[in-house]
């Protein structure tokens, strides 16, 4: 096989498409069943259906690790488990840049009784000031007369709800690791016959100078000062790092660790972190692609407490879901063997394929989305450029 295979289509046909026992290992970000930012393409979790056609093409005791929203991950987990696959653990991305979604209570309290509140401008925040069409999804940047930037408005009210919301601020992502049952008795015997099964702890392992791993945490740097133990991947010799971290079921971003290490009076260097998506990773290799908006206003946005959730920045990249390549590559490299063929049957704008290249892993990507389909090809095949930037 080539070193990446794109297929553009309803995955269920592509993978149709594949031999059995084909595959190393499955790393995935597939719809949360939340009709995320209301698109189409979020409205279920996949079924088991779906699962039963992955788990055909996995090698024996290949494994799965799949993203799932918060309120729908037992969803996923459930169709995972009835495809036949068995349930290993669950590794927890922890993040400091969430946006709470809660419904303002006390403001809709004194909407409804004709209550008074106080209202004042904070000059300090602001806010983008839009008009134009903003109930569309997305628009493009002509459509949109973005405007300077206005003060938001704070109010407070005095009834007995005032404070009182919906939901707490999102500050994690589950992932689900699974894995196809072995085909042969003992798992040696199984990585012998499919190269498959295990999990490359020591190619994961974080090498952070002075510490011990007895810690929880797992942070993989911008291959910086604080970087994954060398080797482990496809292409380069590996060199087990005995200083190293035992790679955990937990993940941080950056202000989740800085916040840990402030409440624990450390320094970020006792956590791993992956830093968050810059505006130069969505966009690598998209030069010839027209800048567009992406507008999400959510149902009822002026009632959450957060005024604004999405900046209108013009993006290359219009996919909503982004993932940090330094992630996608650490989950890769945990569960695909030197040289392994990674799928992923959810690629949006291709965040695990740039990974799987860069690991010197073969990749097969899915997506059903002609446009997204464009930029993941374009993103994928830019996946050199991806290396000198992380290595920055
Ligand atoms: C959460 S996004 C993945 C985002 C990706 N991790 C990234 O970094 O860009 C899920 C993607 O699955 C795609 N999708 C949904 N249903 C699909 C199907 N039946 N076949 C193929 N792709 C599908 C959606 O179009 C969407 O782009």
């Amino acid at each position: 096989m080539k070193q990446v295979k794109l297929m553009q289509g309803d995955n269920i046909l592509s993978l149709k498409k594949l031999p059995d026992n084909s595959i190393d290992s499955v790393v995935t970000d597939g719809p949360y069943g939340l009709s995320f930012m209301n698109k189409k393409w979020d409205y279920d979790v996949p079924s088991v259906e779906l699962w039963k056609e992955i788990w055909r093409v996995l090698k024996p005791g290949g494994h799965v690790l799949s993203f799932g929203g918060t309120r729908t991950f037992h969803r996923m987990v459930v169709n995972i488990e009835d495809a036949g696959f068995e349930i290993r653990d669950q590794i927890m991305w922890i993040y400091g840049s969430g946006f709470p979604k809660s419904h303002n209570i006390g403001k809709s309290y004194d909407k409804k009784m004709s209550n008074e509140r106080e209202e004042w401008l904070d000059d300090k925040k602001t806010q983008p000031n839009i008009r134009g069409n903003g109930d569309q999804l997305m628009i493009s940047s002509s459509n949109v007369e973005v405007k300077d930037r206005e003060p938001i408005k704070h109010s407070k009210g005095l009834s007995q709800w005032e404070g009182w919301g919906t939901a707490v601020k999102p500050a994690v992502e589950p992932i689900c690791v699974a894995r196809k049952p072995l085909s042969e008795k003992t798992i040696v015997d199984n990585v012998i016959r499919w190269g498959v099964g295990g999990i490359n702890i020591d190619g994961c392992r974080v090498k952070i100078d002075g510490e011990d791993d007895r810690s929880a945490g797992i942070r993989t740097g911008n291959f910086g000062d604080t970087e994954l133990t060398p080797g482990g991947n496809g292409t380069e010799p590996y060199i087990p790092n005995e200083e190293g971290r035992f790679p955990a079921n937990i993940i941080f971003d950056e202000t989740a660790a800085e916040m840990l290490d402030e409440q624990s009076d450390s320094n970020t260097s006792r956590f791993f972190y992956i830093p968050k998506v810059s505006k130069k990773e969505r966009n690598m290799g998209l030069d010839l692609f027209e800048d567009k908006i992406i507008e999400g206003r959510d149902e009822n946005q002026d009632e959450l407490n957060v005024a604004y959730k999405k900046r209108p920045t013009p993006q290359k990249n219009i996919h909503a879901t982004v993932k940090p390549i330094n992630l996608m590559i650490y989950l890769c490299r945990l569960v695909t063997p030197p040289g392994g063929i990674v799928l992923d049957p959810f690629m949006g704008s291709g965040s695990t394929g740039i990974s799987a290249c860069l690991e010197g892993f073969r990749f097969v990507g899915m997506e059903l989305d002609e446009e997204y389909f464009k930029i993941a090809k374009a993103r994928i095949n830019s996946y050199e450029e991806y290396r000198k930037l992380l290595k920055k």
